[in-house]
């Protein structure tokens, strides 16, 4: 096996060093891109470098950030800047590793992102079940107010900016970013119709920007290093870096640091690869909703574009890898449960069909599927995508449709009598 070299850049120190102290963070050059951004840059250098340097979301849907802070309208009402930390795709686990290990971090990211928007006041939206992530972050942020770097007139530059911690309460579509705010402003976490988009018609109906954690925390070293050292690595269009959680049948499950358009099979080999004897049957490469990608596609680049013209996404970037020993009905019918049960139940697709799905599915988990099933799992699943006011209801067919055609001899065996 080939040795693949590990990078770092938000992971830097992770595991070396106890960032979670202000003192070990200020060390090693923390927060010196806060107050040099309070002190010589202006909002707009600020949006510059994160526009400039082709920095995309790395919540999910890979949006330019630059050009998402632009939409911003230019009118006098407050506007706020929201870190979505509710981080519930399956298989991803990075912002979780971000806020505990190196709160300062994701906060001085946020600081630079609200200054970049010009704005007062920063939330953070933490997954209910990240207790510890919670309590780490909001000590950071005690530390952080204490040494003056958040609150009114920040080092005597005249900004002032507030930053309000929130715990979900374990919902998945609350990561999804309209569902979020409302969960923010004490509602049901229900997604609102678009338009309008959150940068017009946010938080509180004030113009908004969510951003995912580590989107946000690239800033940092964005600022720090220089946009053309960030553009640098990547692609033509998917610039940077990016944290991928790989699991599943691997020997090291956990979050690597790669350029953008490392081949699949490195991040397989910085997982320590399969486990001896076993062999590869599939890898779903971006979260619960990617369609996968098999033992022939080892080489694609783990880009935006390239995994999208292979027929799935990079998501958020949770790589779940699957061999031999893989009971691919029981994935599915997991997936799909999980799924049915995280449908808010606003559109009628989307909560009828995953659970009626979710309902043949199990038929076939007990070795009780009909032959008619396959082909109407195949149709169902195709008839509630696309037609949803968010994308979790489209979320179910990929992985589905992507195992039913590579494996169906594992979906006929499991027909009633066979
Ligand atoms: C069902 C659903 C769940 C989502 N969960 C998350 C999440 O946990 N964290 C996240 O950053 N984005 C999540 N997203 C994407 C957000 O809606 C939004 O695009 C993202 O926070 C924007 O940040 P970015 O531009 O920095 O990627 C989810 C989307 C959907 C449809
Ligand atoms: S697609 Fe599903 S989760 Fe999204 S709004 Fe509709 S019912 Fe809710």
């Amino acid at each position: 096996m080939t040795v693949v070299p590990v990078t770092k850049v938000l992971t830097q120190g992770i595991g070396e060093a106890d960032l979670r102290s202000i003192d070990v963070y200020r060390k090693r050059g923390g927060y010196e891109q806060w107050t040099r951004a309070l002190a010589s840059l202006t909002s707009e250098q600020v949006m510059e470098y994160a526009d400039k340097s082709g920095l995309r979301g790395r919540g999910g849907a890979g949006f330019p950030t630059g050009r998402k802070w632009s939409f911003l309208p230019k009118v006098e009402k407050p506007r706020y800047l929201v870190c979505n930390c509710d981080e519930a795709e399956p298989g991803t686990f990075k912002d979780r590793m971000l806020i505990e290990n190196a709160p300062h971090l994701v906060l001085e990211g946020m600081l630079l992102g609200a200054y970049g928007i010009g704005s007062h006041h920063a939330f953070i939206y933490i997954r209910g079940e990240f207790k510890e992530g919670h309590r780490v972050f909001s000590r950071a942020l005690e530390e952080a107010r204490a040494a003056g770097l958040v609150g009114k007139n920040v080092r005597k530059s005249g900004y002032d900016i507030e930053v309000t911690v929130h715990r979900g309460a374990g919902a998945y579509i609350c990561g999804e970013e309209t569902g979020l705010l409302n969960s923010l402003e004490g509602k049901r976490g229900e997604p609102r119709l678009k338009p309008p988009f959150p940068a017009v018609e946010g938080l509180y109906g004030m113009p908004t920007v969510v951003n995912n954690v580590e989107t946000l925390a690239y800033l940092v070293p964005i600022l720090a290093r220089g946009l053309e050292w960030f553009a640098a690595a990547g692609t033509e269009r998917s610039k940077g870096y990016k944290i991928v959680s790989v699991s599943g049948h691997v020997q090291r499950p956990g979050n690597y640091e790669v350029p953008l358009g490392t081949p699949v099979r490195e991040l397989l080999e910085l997982a320590g690869g399969l486990r001896p004897e076993r062999t590869l049957k599939a890898i779903q490469p971006g979260g619960g909703s990617s369609a996968c990608i098999f033992e022939e596609q080892l080489d694609l680049p783990y880009d935006y574009e390239s995994l999208a013209k292979a027929g799935t996404m990079l998501g958020s970037g949770a790589m779940v890898v699957f061999d031999d020993t893989t009971d691919f009905v029981r994935a599915a019918y997991n997936l799909v449960r999980f799924y049915a049960h995280e449908s808010c139940g606003q559109c009628t697709p989307c909560r009828e069909g995953g659970h009626w799905l979710e309902l043949v599915l199990e038929r076939f988990t007990q070795g009780r599927g009909l032959r008619g099933d396959l082909e109407m799992l195949h149709r169902v699943s195709a008839a509630i995508t696309g037609i949803n006011l968010c994308p979790l209801g489209d979320s179910i067919e990929p992985f589905l449709k992507s195992v039913l055609v590579r494996f169906p001899e594992a979906f006929e065996a499991r027909l009633a009598g066979e």
